[in-house]
């Protein structure tokens, strides 16, 4: 586990130069041994280290950390250009157990329409269906946003399309080309998933209702970070070749926007708007595929698109079935 201290060494080491044990002790207040100590959890945390005698320690593709003026900054001018309602307001920590618990935890004293917590990197952090969220400090976005909606849950179904949507108007306005979404709420490339959505909601089924989006995406991982993760990933450094390096604060900057205006106007006409976008964005859809529903029951079909309250609708000749959770997997015809 990285310690605030253990940051501010890595705050230290992201210009990527060379800094002997002694410079770095002295730098953060460390002892020798307990320099080496957090360097060693830098590394299980995903981090490439280099160590040479006479040298000292150097990282290797130094990270550029995350830095909360800059994405604020960013995002108080891409807002007031698209004339947004909700001014939302940045926040980022080194580490937390999850931002979407926390924004949970906060949403029980006060209000957090329009908070956005970033972690650089998350202890628990918390997948769809119970499993767990990988990321590595440096290599990954992980935020959540708090966001309020008179109605309630009922409304709300198709919210976590509607969010893939934005995440997918972010990537492409910032340059990312060939990502596509996989229902319900998978961001992918060239079937390899990128990042994912969580949502999570509170309220009255009548509403107000407050629901925290909670998204994650690999930014760059390391291999042996890769290794650890069951399902086929790949990050945006890969989507991005050669064209350069991606700029985390710009791109967290431009997905809260994009999420602001999505969520402004689903709050107005729910997901019936972005549904066409959906499905044109959908990798899967016209296709045969496979359904994993959560009894372990199996369906397959034809992705048909998805209805107006984000379910997915599967044909099979000219029956229509309607579907509101599972996994889906490409059949090979
Ligand atoms: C998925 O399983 O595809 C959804 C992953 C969502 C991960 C994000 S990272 C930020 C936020 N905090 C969490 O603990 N989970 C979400």
């Amino acid at each position: 586990m990285l310690t605030p201290l253990g940051f501010s060494l890595l705050r230290h080491l992201s210009d990527g130069s060379f800094h002997s044990g002694e410079d770095l002790a002295a730098t953060v207040g460390l002892t020798r041994a307990r320099v080496s100590q957090v360097l060693k959890d830098a590394e299980a945390a995903g981090l490439a280290l280099e160590r040479v005698k006479g040298l000292g320690y150097r990282l290797l593709e130094a990270p550029r950390f995350l830095d909360r003026h800059i994405v604020q900054d960013r995002v108080d001018v891409l807002t007031s250009e698209r004339g947004l309602s909700t001014p939302v307001q940045v926040e980022i920590v080194d580490q937390v157990d999850s931002t979407s618990s926390e924004l949970m935890r906060r949403s029980q004293r006060k209000d957090i329409h329009g908070t956005a917590l970033a972690s650089e990197w998350q202890t628990a952090g918390r997948g769809r269906r119970g499993r767990t969220w990988t990321a590595v400090v440096g290599g990954s976005l992980t935020f959540s946003l708090g966001w309020t909606f008179e109605q309630g849950a009922g409304f709300l179904a198709g919210l976590s399309l509607a969010v893939g949507v934005a995440v997918l108007r972010a990537l492409e306005a910032e340059g990312f080309t060939g990502v596509a979404l996989k229902w319900p709420n998978d961001i992918i490339h060239r079937h390899l998933k990128l990042g994912g959505i969580l949502i999570e909601l509170n309220g009255d089924a009548l509403g107000p209702s407050t629901t925290v989006i909670g998204i994650g995406l690999n930014v760059r991982l390391p291999d042996a970070i890769r290794k650890d993760i069951t399902a086929p990933v790949t990050d945006l450094t890969k989507v991005l070749g050669k064209k350069g390096e991606v700029d985390r604060n710009l791109l967290l900057a431009r997905l809260l926007t994009e999420l602001a205006a999505v969520l402004d106007q689903y709050a107005n006409d729910g997901f019936a708007p972005f549904a066409a976008e959906w499905q044109h964005r959908h990798a899967y859809q016209g296709k045969p595929v496979r359904l994993l529903l959560p009894d372990g029951a199996v369906v397959h079909g034809k992705v048909a698109g998805v209805d107006a309250s984000g379910a997915l609708v599967l044909a099979d000749g000219p029956r229509r079935a309607r579907f509101l959770s599972g996994e889906i997997s490409l059949r090979r015809a």
